[in-house]
């Protein structure tokens, strides 16, 4: 950041005015308004709690913010390192480059590579976002960049109780809960700008919901920007700086083709 001093009391995150709406295309391309003018400022070190009745757009919004959806109209305004970028209006690549280390997205599912172990799954996001090792090749290097990166995940599993014997499995066939704290692990393993998490314990008991608790405390304290659905509200009081409710429908946006 090059003017650290004027811009460090800014909104890391402004989005201003963001509608969306999807089109149906199985019911004879009807249109669905979902978000209905967005405006939302979230500062470094904040978690912002995204609440509202279940359908009215939260994931969609998350879904915006981390560039999957584009916009109808308005902005998502991004300050990181490297400057600041619209995130309604960024290219793949930019997103691809943003993904790599200043945004995570911690879904309620984990889509992982079919056959790649768990540990993999999670050291991969570490390795691509190494400055050197993309180009090292299969030398004593990459070698070693590769076993840095596996127990720095093995010590995320460890506080996160997911059992030694899965580490070397593919998560395919781990249950909801299995498969989640693999998600939050490789949602949390970076320290991104901006922390985007969709339902993150859903599937968690209690033990293990203290410690994605005690993961987000960490992330805010560090300065991290957080932007979560907590349908838990012992998890929500937790961890929210404060929370937003999406603006509902206005009936002149229900349009039908
Ligand atoms: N890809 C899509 N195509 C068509 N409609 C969609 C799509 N994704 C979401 N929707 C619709 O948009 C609306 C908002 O969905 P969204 O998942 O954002 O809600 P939500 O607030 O996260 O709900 P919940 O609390 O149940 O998770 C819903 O009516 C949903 O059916
Ligand atoms: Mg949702």
């Amino acid at each position: 950041m090059t003017h650290e001093s004027d811009s460090a009391d800014l909104p890391t995150l402004r989005v201003r005015g963001v509608r969306k709406h999807f089109t149906l295309h199985l019911r004879d391309g009807r249109d669905l308004p979902v978000l209905h003018g967005v405006d939302l400022d979230a500062a470094a070190g904040e978690c912002v709690a995204l609440v509202g009745a279940s359908g009215q757009g939260k994931s969609t919004l998350i879904k915006c913010l981390y560039g999957n959806y584009g916009v109808d109209s308005g902005s998502i305004l991004l300050r990181t390192d490297g400057g600041e970028i619209d995130m309604a209006r960024a290219t793949p690549q930019q997103i691809i480059g943003l993904r790599e280390r200043a945004i995570a997205y911690v879904s309620q599912f984990l889509r992982a590579v079919p056959r790649v172990p768990a540990i993999d799954v999670v050291a991969e996001r570490l390795l691509q976002a190494h400055p050197v090792t993309a180009d090292l090749g299969q030398t004593d290097a990459w070698q070693a960049a590769q076993e840095a990166a596996r127990e720095e995940v093995a010590a995320l599993f460890e506080r996160l109780n997911l059992p030694r014997a899965l580490w070397q499995l593919p998560p395919a066939t781990f249950s909801g809960g299995e498969q989640q704290r693999v998600n939050i692990a490789r949602g949390f393993i970076l320290p991104s700008d901006l922390l985007l998490l969709d339902e993150p314990t859903a599937s968690l008991d209690a033990a293990n919901r203290r410690v994605v608790i005690q993961l987000i405390h960490e992330a805010k304290t560090r300065g991290a920007t957080v932007i979560g659905i907590f349908h838990d509200e012992e998890v929500r009081d937790a961890v929210a700086t404060r929370c937003v409710t999406l603006p509902a429908a206005s009936a002149e946006l229900e349009t039908t083709r």
